[in-house]
């Protein structure tokens, strides 16, 4: 007997193509048997379990897995968005603002901030997401943030290098120091990942790979922030390092794309950032048309890109970077897991962890067809409802 199935799915993407057809690996008029908290079975429609779901003949897909967020912080923003829909431009500098707020926020201020967002993620479809630290910039800040993180995801990012503090204007190598010693050895320990913001107007590329091989001495894989503000050396820094993602990549040129495509690192699209900085979009179409692997995310932060719906982001790859709406899809799904280097995400195969999301929609492609309508019947997280009926 098994724990949950989710029966009567019309069309169930399973990301797999040894479970179904083409590379969704689609089964129609299925069942989703699960076992715990891992797939056990996809089975014709009409089997038996101890607790069943109908999804009355609608579309069942993997749980959003978002390989990009910044969860942890306090403040808002709205103000700076108003004025850059007036004309101003984005600027890195923002993110000092936060910093502010966020510093003087207790850890139970946070704590409840963050699992407001972790909770709309998750109505939204997200049933895994990674969460950075990066707006406490100062040790005993950082480590808050990211103890905070952790009570959500197992995959904390540590992102002291996500700006130079105001206290440390002009002294950009000073604080590169810090975040290498004390606060990487205060926040490691919290953390899977280390990241770094690598762009004009916050660390050039030297200080980019002193704070990654620090973090990777440290035992963290590496992520790296990357082309987000115009064309720069982060997604070259990051294949060369061997980065599971580099994340941004709004401007690509012909040897970041040459680099990505020969290298194993994910190129992570964040398509709400483009839309809320009114920056362009990135060329998705050219990088997968070269083999570059890809993800999207939401990149949920009170600067650029205020977010948790992962339907929109897709929207807006299919929309505006030329990705069909499998790939888009996938990208939020399997991608983020590859993004993550997290093989039991992003698929609904046998033995992968029981993330799913029934969509009140017959197929997937009503996520684009149907812009900012909140599609998600319900969410499952390793085996049990975790939002919706
Ligand atoms: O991913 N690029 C750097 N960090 C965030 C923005 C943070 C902010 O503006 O507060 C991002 O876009």
């Amino acid at each position: 007997m098994t724990s949950l199935a989710i029966d009567n799915i019309g069309l169930l993407v399973t990301n797999d193509p040894a479970s179904g057809e083409g590379p969704l690996g689609i089964a129609r008029d299925a069942a989703l048997v699960i076992d715990g908290e891992r797939v056990a079975a996809i089975e014709r429609a009409g089997v038996e379990a101890d607790e069943r779901i109908d999804a009355a003949g609608r579309c069942v897909i993997p749980g959003f897995v978002d390989s990009h967020t910044h969860l942890v912080f306090a403040g808002d923003r709205a103000d700076e968005f108003a004025a850059r829909m007036g004309g101003q431009p984005y600027a890195a500098g923002g993110i000092r603002v936060t910093t502010e707020a966020t510093r003087a926020a207790t850890a139970d201020e946070l704590t409840a901030l963050a699992e407001a967002r972790r909770a709309e993620a998750l109505r939204a479809g997200i049933t895994h997401l990674e969460i950075k630290s990066g707006y406490g910039l100062e040790v005993e800040a950082e480590r808050r943030c990211c103890e905070v993180a952790a009570t959500l995801t197992d995959d904390v990012t540590f992102l002291g290098a996500h700006i130079v503090p105001a206290e440390y204007e002009g002294r950009a190598d000073d604080y590169v120091d810090l975040v290498c010693g004390e606060m990487l050895d205060a926040c490691a320990p919290l953390c899977r990942w280390v990241d770094v913001f690598c762009e004009d107007g916050a660390f050039d590329a030297d200080q980019s790979r002193a704070v990654l091989e620090a973090g990777r001495a440290a035992g963290l894989g590496l992520r790296v922030h990357g082309n987000q503000l115009g064309p720069g050396e982060g997604v070259r820094l990051a294949v060369e390092l061997g980065a599971a993602s580099v994340d941004h990549c709004t401007y690509l040129e012909d040897a970041d794309i040459d680099a990505l495509a020969a290298g194993k690192t994910v190129a992570t699209f964040l398509p709400a950032t483009d839309f809320s900085t009114r920056q362009p979009y990135p060329n998705a179409r050219r990088a997968i048309d070269a083999g570059v692997s890809v993800a999207i995310a939401t990149n949920c932060n009170p600067g650029s890109s205020y977010t948790t719906a992962m339907s929109f982001c897709i929207a807006l790859a299919v929309r505006d970077m030329r990705m069909t709406a499998e790939e888009a899809l996938q990208a939020a799904t399997l991608g983020g897991a590859k993004a993550l280097q997290r093989a039991d995400l992003g698929r609904l195969s046998p033995g992968a962890r029981a993330n799913a999301v029934v969509l009140d929609a017959p197929s997937y492609t009503h996520l684009v067809y149907r812009p900012g309508v909140p599609l998600v019947d319900t969410a499952v997280v390793a085996g049990k409802v975790a939002a919706g009926s």
